[in-house]
C-alpha cells in the first residue's frame, strides 16, 4: 500500500518510483540523504514531486553517519580482506535504519532500494530492515523487472513521461559509483577486466601520487577515547574531521586502492576506491594505540578485527555479534588519547610522532643506554629457559627437525 524508497534523484531510482506506482499501485515515499556524497540533495525534491510523490524526506545525515558509524568502525582499525576500508558497507546500516523509521512514521509496510540482485548492498539494506522491523516487506525492483539495459530504462522513461531531465542526464559516468564522506567507489566498465589499469581521469577525489606536491604536509590528530577530536589543535566534529582529512589526503595523492574482493553473494568483484581521510585515520589510530594499549589487549583486538570487518561487509551491523564486538572494542579505547603527528607526501601517510598522557612507553626501561636498574637483564635468562622448556623436552626425545 505504501513503500519508502531510498531515492538518489538519479535516473535509476526515478524509474523505480514510477515502476513501484504502476506495478504495485502503491503510494511511494522518497528518502534522500546527504551523507557527504558531494552532490546536492535538494534537487531530489522537485524530481520526486514531478513523479507524483507526496511525502518527501530529505535529510542531512553527515554528522550522524561519521559519529555513529564511521568512528566506531575505525576504533577497530577495520579493513576487509586486508585492504578495503568499507566505505560503502558502513553507510548502508544508517540508510536501512532511516528507511524503517520513516516507514513507521508514515505508516508504510514496505521499503525499496535500487541495489541489484548481484551485490552486497541489497543484503545490507534488507538485513538491516528485517532486523529493525521483522514484518517489513521488501521490494527490490532490480530482482524483478526486465529493464535490464540502459536502452530499456530509457524506453521506459519515454513511455512514462519521466521528465527529460532524468533521461538526458549529464554525461553518464562509465562506472557504477557510490560516494559518502568516507569514500568514493568505482566498479564496472573497463574495471571488469582485473588486468586493465584504471584510467587516471576516473579518480575524482585525489591527485595521483606523481602529481602531488613536492613538499610534504604535516598534520596533527588529537585523539580522545579512540576518536579524532581535533586537527592541528582545532576542535572539530567527526564529519568535519573527515572532510578536512579528505582534502589534505586527496591533495597529497593518499588513499587510492585497486582490489578484487569477495562479495557476500559468492562472486569476486573488482573495485577501485578513494579513501583519503580514512587512510590517514587508520594509520594514525594504530599509532596512538601503539603507545596507549596493553600488548595483549592490542593483539586480541587485532584478532577480532577481521571478524568484525566481515560482519560489517556482509551486512550484519544490526546484529548481536556486531554489538558484542563493538562493546569489546569500545572498552579498549578508554585510554586511547593523545596526539599523532603525520607526514603526508606523494601517496604516503607516514607517522612521524606520537605522544599521550596515558602512554605506556617507558623510556627508562626501553633505553639502549644505562637504565640505572630499571630492568634486570638477568631476569631474561629464566624467562627464556622456561619458555623453551617444552622445546628442550621434545628435542631430547628426538622430535626436533631442522
Ligand atoms: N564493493 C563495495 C562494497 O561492497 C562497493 C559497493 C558499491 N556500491 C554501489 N552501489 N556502487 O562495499
Ligand atoms: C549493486 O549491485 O547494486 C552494487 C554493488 C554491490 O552492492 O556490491
Amino acid at each position: 500500500k505504501k513503500v519508502v524508497l531510498a531515492y538518489s534523484g538519479g535516473l535509476d531510482t526515478s524509474v523505480i518510483v514510477k515502476w513501484l506506482q504502476e506495478t504495485y499501485n502503491c503510494e511511494v515515499v522518497t528518502f534522500t540523504a546527504d551523507i557527504g556524497q558531494g552532490e546536492e540533495v535538494e534537487p531530489a525534491r522537485a524530481k520526486a514531486q514531478a513523479l507524483g510523490v507526496k511525502e518527501i524526506y530529505i535529510e542531512d545525515l553527515r554528522e550522524e553517519f561519521v559519529r555513529d558509524y564511521v568512528y566506531p568502525m575505525f576504533r577497530a582499525n577495520t579493513i576487509y580482506e586486508g585492504e578495503y576500508l568499507l566505505g560503502t558497507s558502513i553507510a548502508r546500516p544508517l540508510i536501512a535504519k532511516r528507511l524503517i523509521e520513516i516507514a513507521n512514521e508514515t505508516g508504510a509496510d514496505a521499503i525499496s532500494h535500487g541495489a541489484t540482485g548481484k551485490g552486497n548492498d541489497q543484503v545490507r539494506f534488507e538485513m538491516g530492515a528485517y532486523a529493525l522491523k521483522p514484518g517489513v516487506k521488501v521490494i527490490a525492483p532490480w530482482r524483478e523487472w526486465d529493464l535490464t539495459s540502459r536502452e530499456k530504462l530509457m524506453a521506459y522513461c519515454e513511455q512514462h513521461d519521466i521528465p527529460v531531465d532524468f533521461s538526458k542526464s549529464k554525461k553518464k559516468s562509465p562506472y557504477s559509483m557510490d560516494a559518502n564522506l568516507l569514500h568514493i567507489s568505482y566498479e564496472g566498465g573497463i574495471l571488469e577486466d582485473p588486468w586493465a589499469e584504471a584510467e587516471e581521469d576516473m579518480w575524482r577525489w585525489s591527485v595521483s601520487p606523481e602529481a602531488a606536491p613536492d613538499e610534504p604536509t604535516y598534520v596533527e590528530l588529537t585523539y580522545d577515547k579512540g576518536d579524532v577530536v581535533a586537527i592541528d589543535g582545532k576542535a572539530m566534529k567527526p564529519h568535519e574531521v573527515l572532510e578536512k582529512l579528505n582534502k589534505l589526503g586527496g591533495d597529497n595523492g593518499i588513499g587510492r586502492l585497486d582490489i578484487v574482493e569477495n562479495r557476500y553473494v559468492g562472486m569476486k568483484s573488482r573495485g577501485c576506491y578513494e579513501t583519503p581521510g580514512g587512510t590517514i585515520m587508520l594509520r594514525a589510530h594504530r599509532a596512538i594505540e601503539s603507545i596507549t594499549l596493553d600488548r595483549e589487549e592490542a593483539h586480541l583486538k587485532d584478532e577480532l578485527m577481521p571478524k568484525y570487518a566481515k560482519v560489517i561487509y556482509n551486512g550484519y551491523w544490526w546484529s548481536p555479534e556486531r554489538r558484542m564486538l563493538q562493546a569489546a572494542i569500545d572498552e579498549t579505547q578508554k585510554n586511547v588519547c593523545g596526539v599523532v603527528r603525520m607526514k603526508l607526501y606523494k601517496g604516503n601517510a607516514t607517522v612521524v610522532g606520537r605522544k599521550s598522557e596515558q602512554s605506556l612507553f617507558d623510556e627508562s626501561i626501553a633505553t639502549f643506554e644505562d637504565d640505572a636498574g630499571a630492568y634486570n637483564q638477568k631476569d631474561a635468562e629464566g624467562f627464556i629457559k622456561l619458555n623453551a622448556l617444552r622445546l628442550r623436552i621434545a628435542a631430547g626425545k628426538g622430535r626436533q627437525q631442522s
